[in-house]
């Protein structure tokens, strides 16, 4: 009776309210639920769906569902933008001056070949959905100043990131898994060349949210 007693008022002074609704002749063998492992995993899982539940939404002229010829439209624009991130680095890895941002410069290069692959990947899916790749890009800023340059490819990863994000929840939404699968990898190294810039930059990556 005690011992309930304890474990009570040791429920009141934490956050498992979960616990509370479980009926008291559980007894002892609900002590498992105080153990340090349990309460780790406990956080985890709430800190992960407070995460969820404040993920940021979707584009506001995108919506969840969308057509299979809706989604080849999607991802041509995506495509239009890693042509455009492929220019981008290609000039700007050349043109770039400055000691402090050599170092960058070689970055870039990188960058560039991983867009190729990008658009290589992002032109496969468009096949695959029925739809013809397109032959555009979105249009490229240019700057004789390196830090404009690079602030510039900034932006261009923050929106590219954006559109992804939305991009993979609709390929969910569709059940298209490896699609999904496809623009996860593809985001990953997105968010790399936003550090990398960022860094050059000597800043944080900017907030941008949908
Ligand atoms: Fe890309
Ligand atoms: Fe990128």
């Amino acid at each position: 009776m005690q011992k309930q007693t304890l474990l009570q008022h040791r429920e009141c002074n934490t956050t498992y309210g979960i616990v509370l609704r479980v009926p008291q002749w559980v007894g002892k063998g609900f002590k498992f639920f105080l153990q340090p492992s349990f309460r780790l995993r406990f956080q985890v899982l709430r800190r992960n769906s407070r995460k969820r539940r404040f993920m940021p939404t979707l584009l506001e002229n995108e919506k969840l569902e969308v057509t299979r010829d809706e989604m080849v439209d999607l991802l041509n624009d995506d495509l239009a933008r890693e042509y455009q991130a492929i220019i981008a680095y290609t000039v700007y890895s050349q043109v770039i001056k400055g000691a402090e941002f050599m170092q960058i410069a070689e970055e870039l290069k990188v960058h560039a070949a991983e867009e190729l692959e990008h658009a290589l990947k992002i032109s496969q899916q468009i096949d695959y959905f029925g739809g013809m790749p397109t032959t555009l890009p979105k249009p490229v800023k240019t700057s004789e100043d390196a830090r404009e340059m690079l602030q510039f490819d900034l932006e261009n990863e923050q929106e590219t990131v954006i559109n992804y994000r939305t991009r993979i929840r609709q390929a969910e939404a569709m059940g298209e898994f490896a699609l999904s699968e496809v623009l996860r990898e593809i985001i990953v190294q997105e968010q790399e060349h936003e550090i990398d810039l960022a860094s050059a930059l000597g800043i944080m990556v900017p907030e941008k949210h949908e």
